[in-house]
C-alpha cells in the first residue's frame, strides 16, 4: 500500500461536513477502501438523498459506518460472538458485517430487510468525520460515491467528477449545501489505500447458512475463516442480493475485455490494423508503443487494486473503443480484483468481433 498523501480535510473541514450531517445533508468523504457518499443513517430522508444523488434503485441497502469504540448493541441485535471476534480483529478496517437490524434503523437503509450492513473504516479522515458527527453515536449510510452503475470513486477529484462539482467543495469553505445541488461537500482524503471496495460477510443467518461471504475484498475468506473457525461460503440463490453483485457493475462507459496476454497482444494488433485505438491495462505485458494509451497496474493483488479503479477512469478518457485488460492471476488472493473485473467485463461479450467487422 502507497503512503498517505499530506492533502487531508482539516479539523474545520470536518466539523462543517458534521454539521451538515446533522442537519440532513450529504458529504462525500474518503475511507480506505473507496470514497463514500454519506448521510445520516436514523434520518430517512437524508438517506432517500443518497439514492437521489447517485440515481440508484431505493430497494438496494447502504452500508452503515459507525466510529471506532462504537457500541454495536445500538445498531444490530442477535450479535453472535463471531460478529465480536471479527470486529475486535478487523475493526476499523474494510470489512462489513451483515447482521439483524436494530428496530430504529430505517427502511430506506436496510433495503427493507430485517438485516443491515455495518462497517467502521480506518481512514483517519472517516474517523474524524464519525467521532465529530453526533459526538461519535451517530451512524452515516454511505454507498460508494458514484453515480448508480459506475466505476467505484478512489480520489475526491473522481466523487468532483461523478457530481460535476468545481475543486472549491471541500466542505471549509462553503458549509451550506448549494441550492439545488443535492451534495456540495467532499472531505479530501488523498487516494483510497485498499482501492476496492470492503468484504461483506452475513452473518446474520449463522445457525442455519454460517457464515457468507458476500462480496469479496482485501480482508480474504481465509483470513476471517482464521479468526472465527469457518470458512464463509460463497452465496447462494437464497442470500440477499449485495448491489455490487449485480452482473454490470463498477463499468467504465467504453467496454471492456480481458484476455490472457497473447491473445491481448493479437487482438490489440488486429484492432489496431483496422484503425480502432485500444487502450490496455496490464501488469506483466511489456510496454507498448507510445500510441497505445496504457496503464501498467502492480503485479501484486494489493498494489493492483490499489490502482485499478483509477486506470480504469483513465482509460475510458482516452477516446478508445475498447479497453483490454490482460487477465489477472487467479489466486485466492486476487478473488476482489477478478471480481471487480468480471462485472466491468460484463455485457462485453462479441465486442471485438464487432469492432472487427466494422
Ligand atoms: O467499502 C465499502 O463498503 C464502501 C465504502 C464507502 O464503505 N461502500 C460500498 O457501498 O461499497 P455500496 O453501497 O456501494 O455497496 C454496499 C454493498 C451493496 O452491494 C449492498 O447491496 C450491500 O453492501 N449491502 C448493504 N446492506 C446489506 C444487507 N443488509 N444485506 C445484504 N447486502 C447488503
Ligand atoms: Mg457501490
Amino acid at each position: 500500500m502507497k503512503q498517505q498523501p499530506a492533502t487531508v480535510a482539516d479539523h474545520a473541514a470536518i466539523a462543517a461536513a458534521a454539521a451538515i450531517l446533522e442537519e440532513g445533508g450529504l458529504v462525500a468523504f474518503p475511507t480506505e477502501t473507496v470514497y463514500g457518499l454519506g448521510a445520516d443513517a436514523e434520518n430517512p430522508a437524508a438517506v432517500a438523498r443518497i439514492y437521489e444523488a447517485k440515481g440508484r434503485p431505493n430497494d438496494h441497502p447502504v452500508i452503515v459506518h459507525v466510529a471506532p469504540g462504537a457500541d454495536l448493541d445500538y445498531w444490530v441485535t442477535d450479535i453472535p460472538p463471531e460478529a465480536r471476534q471479527l470486529v475486535q480483529a478487523f475493526w476499523p478496517g474494510p470489512l462489513t458485517l451483515i447482521l439483524k437490524r436494530a428496530s430504529h434503523i430505517p427502511d430506506a437503509v436496510s433495503g427493507g430487510q430485517d438485516t443491515v450492513g455495518i462497517r467502521c473504516p480506518s481512514h483517519p479522515v472517516a474517523v474524524a468525520l464519525l467521532s465529530a458527527f453526533k459526538g461519535g453515536k451517530g451512524g452515516v449510510a454511505a454507498p460508494s460515491a458514484n453515480k448508480f452503475g459506475n466505476v467505484s470513486p478512489t480520489t475526491a477529484q473522481h466523487v468532483r467528477d461523478e457530481f460535476g462539482l468545481d475543486e472549491h467543495d471541500d466542505g471549509a469553505t462553503d458549509g451550506e449545501a448549494c441550492s439545488g445541488a443535492l451534495l456540495s461537500t467532499v472531505l479530501e482524503g488523498g487516494a483510497s489505500q485498499v482501492g476496492i471496495e470492503s468484504t461483506i460477510v452475513d452473518l446474520s443467518r449463522l445457525a442455519t447458512h454460517g457464515p457468507v461471504l458476500l462480496r469479496p475484498g482485501h480482508i480474504s475468506a481465509q483470513q476471517i475463516a482464521d479468526v472465527i473457525g469457518a470458512m464463509p461460503a460463497a452465496p447462494d440463490q437464497a442470500a440477499p442480493r449485495a448491489s455490487g453483485t449485480l452482473e454490470s457493475h463498477y463499468a467504465p462507459r467504453t467496454p471492456v475485455t480481458m484476455l490472457e496476454q497473447a491473445e491481448l497482444t493479437a487482438a490489440l494488433a488486429q484492432l489496431q490494423a483496422r484503425g480502432v485505438k485500444v487502450a490496455v491495462i496490464s501488469h506483466a505485458l511489456p510496454a507498448l508503443p507510445g500510441e497505445v494509451p496504457q496503464q501498467r497496474l502492480p503485479a501484486d493483488p494489493a498494489g493492483y487494486a490499489y490502482g485499478l479503479y483509477a486506470a480504469l477512469r483513465d482509460m475510458d478518457q482516452t477516446g478508445s473503443g475498447l479497453i483490454l485488460v490482460e487477465t489477472p492471476p487467479q489466486g485466492a488472493e486476487w478473488l476482489g480484483v477478478n471480481d471487480r473485473l468480471r462485472r466491468s467485463v460484463f455485457g462485453s461479450a462479441g465486442v471485438i468481433a464487432a469492432l472487427l467487422k466494422k
